[in-house]
C-alpha cells in the first residue's frame, strides 16, 4: 500500500496515531474490544480511520464520521473496506438504534458532550455499548501549563478556556463556545461524566486510566415503565407469572 507523504499536520497526526494502533506492543495503544455479536460499529471522530482499521472485526460494518473531510477523503483512499462519514457528533446522520458500538478515541473531548451523548444513546441499538477515551483535568492542566511557560499568550487564553469548560462540565453538565468560534473543548472529569451519562441514558457507567487518559465504558438502559420495572423485567416478570412462578406484573396507570 503506498502512503502519500503527507504534508498536511492533520494528517501527519492521524498517520502517527495509524502506527501506534498497528503496533500491539505500543504503550499509546488504547483499542476498544469488539464483542462477536457486534455487528455495527461507529467511531466518532475517526480520522483516516486509524483505529477501526485496526480492529479485529471481519464481517461487521465499519463506519467513522468526523467533521474534517480532508482526514475522510485520505482514509478513503487507505481503506477501502471502512464506511466514511462526514457530520458531527452532536447531529449524526444516521437511523435510531443502528449502532452495536459506538467508540470515541479522544475526539469527545472537542465536542459539545452533553449533545454528543444525546445522539450516541439515539443511534445505539437496546443492548448498545459506549468506548470512550477521554482528556482527564491532568492532561488540560499540562497543556495549560506548557503554553504558560512558553509564553504563548493565545494558546494560553484558549488553554484556560478548556480548563474552565472542564469545570462547568464538571459542576453544571454544561458546555460553552469557544469566544466567537462554534468550537468546543474540555477536559472530563468522571463525576462529570458519570452525570452526564447517566442522565442521558446511560448504565454500568465505569472508567479505568490508561496512561494519561481516561476509558469510559457504558451501556444503554433499558427503556423503564412507569412501575419501575423495565421492559425486559416486565417480560420476564411475564413469562414467570405464565409459567406459575411469580405474580403477573401490577398494572400500570
Ligand atoms: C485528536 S483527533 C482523534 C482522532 C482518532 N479518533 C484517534 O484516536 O487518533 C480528534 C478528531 O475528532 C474530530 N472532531 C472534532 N470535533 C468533532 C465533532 N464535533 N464531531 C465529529 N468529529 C469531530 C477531529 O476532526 C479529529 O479528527
Amino acid at each position: 500500500m503506498r502512503i502519500d507523504m503527507p504534508v498536511d499536520p492533520r494528517i501527519a497526526y492521524h498517520l502517527n496515531e495509524l502506527e501506534i494502533a498497528r503496533d500491539p506492543a505500543s504503550p499509546h495503544r488504547l483499542m476498544p474490544e469488539l464483542r462477536g455479536d457486534d455487528r455495527a460499529v461507529l467511531d466518532i471522530g475517526c480520522g483516516i480511520g486509524q483505529t477501526l482499521a485496526c480492529l479485529d472485526a471481519k464481517g461487521k460494518l465499519l463506519v467513522g464520521l468526523d467533521v474534517d473531510l480532508r482526514c475522510l477523503a485520505y482514509g478513503h483512499r487507505l481503506f477501502a473496506d471502512l464506511c466514511f462519514v462526514h457530520g458531527a457528533a452532536e447531529r449524526l446522520p444516521f437511523r435510531d438504534q443502528a449502532f452495536d458500538l459506538v467508540l470515541s478515541r479522544v475526539s469527545l473531548p472537542y465536542t459539545h458532550i452533553p449533545r454528543a451523548l444525546t445522539e450516541i444513546e439515539r443511534v445505539l441499538g437496546p443492548d448498545g455499548r459506549v468506548w470512550f477515551a477521554l482528556h482527564p483535568l491532568a492532561m488540560a492542566g499540562r497543556d495549560l501549563m506548557n503554553a504558560l511557560r512558553r509564553i504563548e499568550l493565545r494558546n494560553s487564553v484558549y488553554r484556560t478556556y478548556v480548563v474552565f469548560n472542564g469545570i462547568a462540565l464538571h459542576m453544571f453538565g454544561r458546555q460553552f463556545p469557544f469566544l466567537w468560534k462554534r468550537r468546543y473543548e474540555s477536559f472530563q472529569s468522571i463525576a462529570g461524566m458519570t452525570k452526564a451519562m447517566r442522565k442521558t441514558g446511560f448504565t454500568d457507567v465505569s472508567f479505568a486510566r490508561s496512561g494519561l487518559h481516561l476509558i469510559c465504558t457504558a451501556r444503554k438502559a433499558q427503556p423503564r415503565f412507569a412501575d419501575g420495572l423495565s421492559e425486559v423485567d416486565d417480560l420476564h416478570h411475564f413469562n414467570g407469572a405464565a409459567a406459575g412462578r411469580t405474580a403477573p406484573p401490577p398494572e400500570r396507570r
